[in-house]
């Protein structure tokens, strides 16, 4: 196991996220804990547990879970304690403009360049700032010279820049767990310089392609009056100070997720196949938050366009979506798990018969074992969106692959795709013809080369697991913290 191996681990380490990875329920004295499943949390435990750090995160997000009075501080994970996790509380009040305003009504659709989705206000901007304030002030109380300071994604910009401020001495570092937009784009942002000179105090700035770093490096030239680019190193500095950009794209944790499937005996897909009346057709899968950025309605035209041009593969072919409900306050959200549900609802009613439904829906929470499974026996994975960071569903589904015979379909406009290029095969959600003739293809692809695609993925989705990342990770921050001593 790779993981025990690993030999690099980051020393008083304080990992800062908005979600947390434990939710402990309290209902009358008695403590139950949630793992809240797949997303940044769950990718990332495996690595605080190799070190005995502390890791801070928005306490509460569910009115189930709320954190008691003088319980903020727990050791986990409960079964075998290994780091401190520490909760911040917030008022709805700030949820609504930190979380659902500034974070993911301002910066996640101006990221994903959905330039229609975007809003910017001024309250949302003013409770974004300020918990980041409250996330800097307790970071500063844990710091000292040397710690490193680990911020994760787009809900801390301006931390970085605070706790510089209050700890000069202490390595800062962020992951950007979204990709990062062209200068076009960025410049519609009306805080644009605070958000760039918040993330430039930090020491090392990684994202998951070259691209988002060229990208980020651009827009410092053309928005930043006080910071130089040094397009040579990748690095600029501001303010007296080197941030060093660097390019590490996450993986997941494939050893783990091969012996699961190879542990598996079946019955999870035989079960799911009966509760759910499919047969021994062809299989699609998709497993995706429902998001706007996945592209989930562009998927169901290009099967629509399908079923219309190949009427012989009606109930040949089932395509399987497992959406899993998210950030279900913003109206944007609602309105897209409403779009998604009624166009398969219609896609049922036009192609399904008393036998067959094209489309198998469903929203429940499924056990790793069994999403794995569901993985391993579908014939193809669709991966359709219309812009991603990376998108781990895509490495998850080829490291679950362990017979080799599955096709993943994957948008070219996802990190993952830049990654593992042409070995997947391309899947535009843009173009809704070449979508379909995409899955005809999948459907259609002799043995040889199926496992010949398969092979090239498994071989780089392993080579760039989870531990490979936070190897590299480690290793790039002792790099660039050695240049600074010398
Ligand atoms: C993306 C983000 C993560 C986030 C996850 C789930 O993967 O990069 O930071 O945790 O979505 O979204 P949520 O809003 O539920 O945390």
């Amino acid at each position: 196991d790779r993981r025990d191996d690993a030999t690099v681990a980051i020393d008083d380490l304080v990992l800062v996220s908005n979600r947390q990875p434990y939710r402990h329920e309290y209902d009358d004295g008695k403590v139950t804990v949630d793992t809240p499943v797949g997303g940044l949390a769950s990718a990332i435990d495996p690595v605080m547990q190799r070190t005995d750090g502390t890791w801070i995160a928005w306490g509460d997000g569910d009115a189930d879970f709320d954190v008691v009075d003088g319980d903020d501080q727990v050791q986990v994970p409960p079964s075998d304690p290994a780091y401190t996790l520490e909760r911040i509380g917030l008022t709805d009040y700030e949820v609504r403009g930190y979380y659902e305003g500034y974070a993911n009504q301002a910066l996640w659709p101006l990221c994903h360049t959905a330039t229609g989705r975007v809003s910017f206000e001024t309250d949302h901007w003013e409770q974004y700032r300020d918990v980041n304030a409250q996330f800097a002030d307790v970071v500063s109380g844990h710091v000292d010279s040397d710690t490193t300071v680990w911020f994760q994604d787009y809900h801390f910009v301006l931390a970085p820049r605070m706790v510089r401020a209050a700890a000069p001495d202490a390595f800062q570092m962020q992951f950007f767990h979204i990709p990062w937009p062209a200068p076009d784009v960025f410049r519609l942002c009306p805080q644009s310089e605070a958000i760039l000179d918040g993330l430039l105090g930090n020491d090392l700035l990684v994202f998951h392609t070259p691209r988002y770093c060229a990208n980020f490096l651009q827009c410092v030239d053309q928005h930043c009056d006080g910071a130089t680019v040094d397009w040579d190193t990748d690095s600029v500095v501001s303010e007296g100070r080197t941030t060093q950009l660097a390019a590490i794209p996450l993986g997941v944790d494939a050893p783990t997720i091969r012996d699961t499937v190879a542990a598996d005996d079946s019955v999870a897909w035989a079960q799911f196949r009966a509760r759910h009346d499919v047969g021994e057709e062809t299989v699609a899968i998709g497993v995706d938050r429902l998001d706007y950025t996945k592209g989930i309605p562009r998927r169901l035209d290009a099967l629509e366009r399908l079923f219309e041009t190949r009427p012989d593969l009606r109930g040949e072919f089932t395509y399987i979506q497992k959406g899993a409900p998210s950030r279900e306050g913003i109206p944007a959200y609602q309105r897209l798990r409403e779009t998604v549900e009624d166009r398969i609802r219609a896609l049922n009613d036009r192609f399904g018969t008393d036998e067959w439904s094209p489309v198998v829906y469903t929203t429940r929470t499924l056990d790793r074992d069994v999403l794995y499974s569901l993985y391993r026996h579908s014939d193809m994975a669709i991966v359709s969106p219309l812009r991603d960071g990376m998108n781990l569903v895509a490495k998850e589904y080829v490291a679950a692959q362990v017979d080799s015979d599955g096709v993943l379909l994957l948008s070219p406009f996802t990190g993952a795709y830049e990654q593992l290029g042409e070995a997947a095969v391309a899947f535009d959600p843009y173009d809704t013809d070449r979508a379909a003739e995409a899955i005809e293809r999948a459907i259609e692809m002799d043995d040889a080369e199926r496992w010949r695609r398969m092979r090239r993925l498994r071989r780089a989705v392993h080579e760039t697991d989870l531990a490979w990342w936070l190897d590299e990770a480690a290793a790039t921050a002792d790099d660039v913290r050695e240049s600074r001593t010398h």
